[in-house]
């Protein structure tokens, strides 16, 4: 029998992660945000506040935006995580890549990927967002380096590539 101060065991957990099926071993109470990078290699989401304050750890699951540094890792059995490298094909950038890039949107680029996938998950709820809508868009992601309105500029630009489109 298992006495109470042991650590919990390390629990097998399945989920999709970029359309890929994943299997992973890891305690339950883990946290999302440290299973992906350290066990997937998927050092995109980064950590900033680690409080659920500044969104540089945001990551898709079933195309809610989370902060995964608040999730454990058992809560994303079964579901669909994306993260910021799941967005490009191949070594096609998205278009928001492509416009942060291009608007000044990423300087250190601590909070960049989780502007982005902010601004995807916006585009998705909403496709032609006004410029107040994206700023209420992006509220939960901080950003120290820009000032905020490239980022603005880059969510809006791409706004316009995809209508002209
Ligand atoms: S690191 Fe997760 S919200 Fe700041
Ligand atoms: S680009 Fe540095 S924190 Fe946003």
């Amino acid at each position: 029998m298992r006495n109470s101060r042991e650590s919990p065991a390390k629990v097998e957990i399945s989920f999709t992660v970029n359309g890929e099926p994943k299997k992973i071993h890891a305690y339950p109470m883990e946290r999302l945000l440290d299973m992906l990078r350290r066990d997937l290699g998927l050092t995109g989401a980064k950590e900033g506040c680690g409080e659920g304050e500044c969104g540089s750890c945001s990551v898709l699951i079933d195309g809610a935006l989370v902060n995964s540094c608040l999730v454990p890792v058992l809560q994303a059995a079964g579901t669909n995580i994306v993260t910021i490298e799941g967005l490009a094909s191949g070594r096609d950038l998205h278009i928001l890549q492509n416009t942060f890039l291009e608007c000044g949107g990423a300087q250190c680029g601590i909070c960049t990927p989780g502007m982005i996938l902010a601004a995807f998950h916006l585009l998705h709820e909403r496709p032609e967002p006004t410029i107040e809508e994206i700023r209420e868009g992006l509220s939960g992601n901080l950003c120290r380096c820009t000032g905020y309105s490239q980022i603005l500029e880059a969510v809006a630009e791409a706004v316009r590539r995809r209508t002209i489109a």
